[in-house]
């Protein structure tokens, strides 16, 4: 990957799961090609792989990498432990569930060749999916609209293309994106540094605000349209994203505009009935504290870092998946976008 290839978050070479790594971006390409599954696990905790679906293709890897280590046995002890490596993207646990489903079928002598055949067909459905969203998610965009987006739901996040970042590049290219407003989204700064990143890959016209300016350009009338990706969907709509997202939604329908969530199937999930329930990751208040290398809060002050909030049901106005656009109410419109 790089300014003149595709881009892929992840990606199999060689027999090596090959990340770029996230954390290094923009300043850096770095490439990591990985052996053991055990570095794609802690890979995934420290964000050098990051965004719901591109985590659950990291890991489905990591199971292929885990059946050459060790067989069978070595592929259900990575299986619990990738699946566990983050909380809130059900992406994770999907993928893991998947590649063990396939390990059931695999025949021993085969083990290793029926997983990465396994893995490498979930890649190309996240690409096909990012494809289809992006189409659908373009048409609901008004004409020449001015876009605000949160964290990183690009190639990046996903496999290729992205989820809502897919639905701005998809919209730019056929002319009705005019300009977006990209969130810094601290702590960790995947807007300012990675969305960034692939809206200039793609020449797009933008700016990248501090979080805590959306508020006064919605309030001027310069945003028409909000858009973010999901970590989570409860059965009822509820949606786990960045943390920021909730208070986006609020500010969108204060002021009347449209806020769409853009995500595959694979991030519902619909045995939780609300999003009460979603588990919430709490990282490291380190990240907070320190920005840059540079400690920002008194020694010994203490700093919370909630990595995800929930956005309710309600101030989502419709979520952009592969099969279609769910609108209100979201517990029949999903589980009917969910049975095909
Ligand atoms: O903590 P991150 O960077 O993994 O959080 C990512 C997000 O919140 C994305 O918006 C989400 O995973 C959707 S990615 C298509």
């Amino acid at each position: 990957m790089g300014e003149k290839g595709e881009l892929r978050a992840v990606d199999w070479e060689d027999g090596r799961v090959v990340l770029i790594d996230q954390t290094r971006l923009p300043l850096e390409e770095v490439y990591l090609r990985l052996r053991r599954w055990q570095e794609v696990r802690d890979a995934i905790r420290s964000m050098r792989v990051r965004g719901a679906p591109a985590i659950g293709i990291a890991a489905a890897y990591g199971v292929v990498l885990a059946a050459r280590q060790g067989g069978l046995g070595e592929v259900e002890r990575a299986c619990q432990e990738l699946e566990k490596a983050r909380p809130t993207a059900v992406n994770l646990s999907w993928a893991v569930g998947r590649m063990r489903e396939a390990a059931r079928e695999a025949a021993e002598d085969s083990l290793f060749e029926q997983l990465l055949t396994e893995a490498h067909r979930m890649a190309r459905e996240q690409d096909e999916a990012d494809r289809a969203i992006g189409r659908l998610g373009a048409e609901l965009l008004p004409p020449r609209c001015r876009v605000l987006t949160h964290c990183n739901a690009g190639g990046l996040a996903t496999y290729s293309f992205g989820t809502a970042l897919g639905v701005i590049k998809e919209g730019f290219r056929r002319g009705k994106v005019r300009f977006v407003w990209v969130d810094e989204t601290r702590p960790l700064l995947q807007g300012a540094r990675l969305t960034a990143w692939e809206l200039r890959r793609e020449g797009v016209d933008m700016a990248v605000i501090c979080d805590n300016m959306a508020g006064h350009l919605i309030s001027r009338g310069e945003v028409d349209v909000v858009i973010t990706g999901a970590d989570r969907i409860a059965a009822n709509g509820d949606t786990a994203n960045k943390i920021g997202t909730y208070t986006l939604a609020v500010l969108a329908h204060r002021h009347g505009i449209p806020f769409y969530v853009a995500a595959p199937l694979s991030t519902l999930d619909l045995d939780l009935p609300d999003g009460s329930l979603i588990p919430i990751e709490d990282r490291d208040p380190g990240e907070v504290t320190v920005c840059g290398g540079m400690r920002t809060v008194p020694e010994g002050v203490a700093a919370r870092n909630f990595a995800f909030d929930v956005t309710p049901a309600e101030l989502i106005t419709g979520i952009v998946t592969e099969m279609g656009v769910a609108r209100p109410p979201y517990r029949e419109s999903l589980s009917s976008l969910a049975r095909g």
